[in-house]
């Protein structure tokens, strides 16, 4: 069972959002106002385990009194603050934003970009085909994961996984600038080759697939991967005693992959390479 700490008390702050009264704890994001009021924001840089980093910016919405539009996931709610999700000049700013990123980007392994490239009628066919900026192959260079960089917005979660805010490792970074930016162990070599320790969260906080389990890639290339036929299981890791909350997701009687929840107190959702991939001798019938 996840357990999760109360936290200190924290004053409430009067806010409306698209017109309805909100309160909302000191320290709330204007995104965490409008979730709670039920309105369905789009996000892809923000990440419940990591601090926001402004990079995606689809989840603009619009302030009164603010001269620009502000990113939902990083303003912080003030007092009296007025906030409208769905002007024309939001969904103006996200209509860009989705045709930028799916004129440049296989958005396809993304969750609800489909959705919301119709909902807000983004066109990124009108950038031509020129727009596509990698157009190279999944780098498969050992079993654990995949790299796909053809999916990758640069949102940095995985830099910022890998790095001080939970990994400590550094493995990976922002290499190149502009079109030529993209993601990188030292020298842009194998993974094999790097500082990277296998822990695997860097996937946990890709948003859209640009870094997956192989056992994911494999069984999405054989057209077997079924998340409605999966379930999942809450555990406890036996390879040490810290106690890491493993969820095991099973398809057809074996385990596909493991994440942590990421509200788990002692994980935050980050595993090591033994809690994440140590599950293959639970199903090694030989
Ligand atoms: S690999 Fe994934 S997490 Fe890393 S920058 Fe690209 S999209 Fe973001
Ligand atoms: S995931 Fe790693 S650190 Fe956590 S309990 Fe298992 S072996 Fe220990
Ligand atoms: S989700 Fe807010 S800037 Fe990316």
């Amino acid at each position: 069972m996840t357990m999760t700490p109360l936290g200190i008390p924290r004053r409430l702050l009067e806010c409306t959002v698209d017109g309805e009264p909100v309160r909302a704890p000191e320290g709330a994001t204007v995104l965490d106002a409008c979730r709670s009021a039920g309105k369905d924001i789009p996000t892809l840089c923000q990440g419940d385990t990591l601090r926001p980093k402004n990079a995606c910016r689809v989840c603009m919405v619009e302030v009164e009194g603010a001269r620009t539009l502000v990113p939902a996931c990083s303003r912080e709610v003030e007092p009296g603050m007025e906030v409208r999700t769905d002007t024309e000049r939001a969904r103006h700013s996200r209509r860009l934003v989705l045709e930028l990123l799916a004129s440049s980007v296989d958005l396809s392994t993304t969750p609800r970009a489909a959705e919301w490239i119709e909902d807000y009628g983004a066109e990124p066919d009108r950038f031509g085909p020129d727009a596509a900026r990698l157009g190279e192959e999944p780098r498969i260079d050992n079993e654990l994961y995949v790299r796909d960089y053809d999916k990758c917005i640069l949102c940095y979660k995985c830099v910022d996984a890998c790095g001080d805010q939970w990994q400590n490792s550094f493995a990976i970074s922002v290499v190149g600038r502009g079109f030529d930016a993209r993601i990188a162990v030292e020298h842009d070599g194998p993974l094999t080759d790097s500082a990277c320790v296998y822990c695997g969260n860097c996937i946990e906080v890709c948003p859209t697939g640009a870094l997956s389990f192989k056992s994911e890639f494999d069984m999405r290339a054989a057209g077997t991967w079924d998340e409605s036929q999966q379930t999942e299981t809450t555990t406890v890791c036996a390879y040490c005693g810290v106690g890491c909350n493993l969820t095991l997701h099973v398809q057809d009687n074996e385990i596909v992959k493991v994440t942590s929840p990421h509200d788990n107190p002692v994980t935050h959702g980050n595993l090591c390479i033994k809690g994440r991939f140590g599950y293959q001798h639970v199903q090694n019938r030989d």
